[in-house]
């Protein structure tokens, strides 16, 4: 039984497939159109300059490029962007900008930096657009430097490239004032493309499966661990006040392979 068991019970790998495969499915065929026209509160990208300071100035930046309000999937868009309302996006007609992120034709592009990746939904593709799925497509690639853990991040999270995660297990959800949580996203920042920093709140009842897989009781947070993807193993960091050197040691000595040389299991320590 491995981490993707978290988020559903019976979750195997094959069942993980099908459900980012359902996602898919229901982004391409559920067909519900709405009228939302309020795209004055969104920020509008003229130049390549005001692009690159608004994707470098969050972990995540959402553009719409849109040649024009007629264009196919723009009202669904700004609808569910309007339902995201903590993620920034912007819209964008200048070709300057679009040629300068390789853009042909109307995309919803996401920008992001935990990962380094870049996901492009082509608007041109025959497929149906609806507000819905939209925003599941958004919140499943809302991929932070430190993103909280729950059903819908599962499975962005699973579907990245990086396929290593380190779990902060705590008695909280996200909170910019936890100083625990900002040091873990200071640390975070250094490991950008090779680890995914993801919180989990041990309050949280779904979250019960990540506590038991990694062999803790809500009496031990918080703590810190590793769980691999690509050997499906899990380390926990030794027991001890969490500072921002022991844990990039921790995350060092798995980058290096000495986390698993000396504990191939993947067995968590207490
Ligand atoms: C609006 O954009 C679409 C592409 O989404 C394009 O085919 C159409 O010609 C544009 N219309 C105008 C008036 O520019």
């Amino acid at each position: 039984m491995g981490f993707c068991s978290f988020f559903s019970h019976r979750l195997s790998v094959f069942s993980r497939v099908s459900m980012v495969f359902l996602i898919v499915f229901a982004l391409l065929t559920v067909c519900v159109t709405a009228d939302d026209k309020e795209s004055g509160s969104f920020l509008t990208l003229n130049d390549v300059p005001a692009a690159e300071a608004f994707i470098d100035s969050v972990d995540v930046a959402v553009i719409g490029f849109f040649e024009n309000e007629t264009g196919r999937g723009y009202n669904e868009f700004l609808a569910a962007a309007k339902q995201m309302d903590k993620l920034p996006v912007a819209l964008c007609s200048e070709k300057e900008v679009w040629a300068k992120y390789g853009i042909v034709s109307d995309t919803i592009s996401i920008f992001r930096k935990a990962d380094l990746h870049q996901e492009h939904l082509k608007l041109s593709e025959p497929k149906k657009i609806d507000t819905d799925g939209l925003t599941r497509f958004l919140t499943l690639n809302n991929i932070q430097f430190v993103t909280e853990y729950n059903q819908a991040t599962a499975v962005g999270l699973f579907q990245s490239e990086v396929k290593t995660h380190v779990l902060l297990i705590a008695k909280s959800g996200s909170s910019d004032s936890d100083p625990l949580q900002q040091l873990f996203r200071d640390v975070a920042q250094k490991y950008a493309g090779k680890m995914l920093f993801v919180l989990v709140n041990g309050k949280e009842k779904p979250n019960a499966r990540v506590l038991e897989y990694f062999g803790l009781k809500s009496r031990d947070l918080p703590r810190i661990g590793i769980y691999d993807g690509g050997s499906d193993k899990k380390w926990l960091m030794k027991k001890g006040e969490i500072t921002n050197e022991r844990l990039q040691n921790f995350c060092d000595s798995f980058l290096d392979g000495e986390l698993q040389k000396q504990n191939p299991g993947g067995k968590t320590e207490l």
